[in-house]
């Protein structure tokens, strides 16, 4: 048995949101989704299960966590011990790679790599599909990150059946997304309080799970077909949607800023000008922009002089989990 192991997994992008909880223990969505794992951001992280440690030692990004900041990975290896039988604290070490400090959402990459290498390190050896199941449990969107390319989570009714698969792991499609960091800061509303707000009191939560069954079915031919300009369209108004149950919340609320709407603006002035491009953002101010690689100069020189170099950040297709054992 491998008492340790290391994982890298890939962020992603929702095209078609998930956006509430059925279940908020086993992290049931009340819906299906699918997303796009991103090549330029993600997170290595390595798990050792140690006899002599007396509490788990949790290290990001180079710094210890408090046991407050690190309860949600402490209740993470709680459910590996749960489950392969390991019995000792862990040390886990995870570095992000992303552009800057914060604004690009880190948490599916992260639990993720964790599942990876604490089921790993654990000796559980589990399939992608029980990966899948198990990262999970740690956030919604880690799901997905299981998977390369285009994946699909089946929202599910149970644990068994809650869990992604590839739609199209190997993208060879010349198509990629400009991140701009518009804000890095920590976002006010987390997305699981977000969700629960929206299914609770957005009159149109209902209309909501209606929308994204249609909109999955058809992203998914326009994927297929490569044709772009749907695949856009869909991406783009299923996001808007989204973002419509938090204004319509009670209390109402927003992810968006000043900036935001200008990058809007902007994708909008873009596609007027004949460049098809097309706008994602999830819980808060970051906007996506879909392209296709063609038109990545244009668009960024575009994104640079209205925001600066440093805020536009060019990711292609991404692979899957990388797993190592290290004993
Ligand atoms: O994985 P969570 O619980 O942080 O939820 C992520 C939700 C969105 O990013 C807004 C949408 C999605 O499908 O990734």
């Amino acid at each position: 048995m491998n008492a340790a192991a290391t994982a890298r997994a890939h962020t992603n992008i929702a095209l078609i949101k998930y956006w509430g909880k059925a279940d908020t223990k086993l992290m049931l969505p009340q819906t299906s989704s699918l997303s796009l794992t991103l090549d330029q951001f993600y997170t290595d992280t390595s798990v050792a299960f140690d006899a002599s440690l007396t509490q788990d030692e949790i290290t990001l990004n180079g710094q210890r966590l408090t046991a407050q900041a690190g309860h949600k990975v402490h209740n993470f290896l709680d459910l590996v011990r749960q489950r392969s039988g390991q019995t000792a604290f862990a040390r886990v070490d995870s570095t992000n790679h992303v552009p800057t400090a914060a604004g690009l959402a880190s948490s599916a990459s992260a639990f993720a790599a964790l599942a990876g290498a604490a089921s790993q390190a654990a000796g559980l050896n589990l399939s992608r599909t029980d990966l899948s199941r198990l990262a999970r449990r740690g956030s919604g969107s880690a799901t997905r990150s299981i998977f390369g390319g285009f994946a699909e989570w089946h929202a599910g009714t149970d644990d068994h059946s809650s869990y992604a698969e590839p739609f199209e792991e190997t993208v060879d499609w010349p198509i990629a997304v400009v991140a701009l960091v518009l804000d890095a800061r920590q976002k006010k509303v987390s997305s699981t309080q977000g969700m629960q707000s929206s299914v609770m009191t957005s009159p149109y939560y209902p209309a909501w799970k209606n929308v994204v069954n249609q909109d999955l079915a058809a992203i998914k031919p326009a994927i297929q077909a490569r044709d772009f300009t749907t695949m856009g369209e869909i991406l783009e108004a299923n996001a808007m949607r989204m973002h419509a149950l938090t204004l319509s919340a009670n209390p109402p609320y927003s992810y968006f800023n000043g900036e935001t709407l200008a990058a809007m603006a902007t994708v909008q002035t873009l596609r007027e000008q004949g460049v098809a491009c097309y706008y994602t953002l999830d819980a808060g101010p970051n906007v996506k922009v879909f392209c296709q690689t063609p038109d990545l100069p244009v668009i960024t020189e575009r994104f640079k002089a209205q925001f600066g170099a440093d805020s536009v950040v060019v990711a292609h297709p991404g692979p899957g989990i990388n797993l190592q054992s290290t004993l």
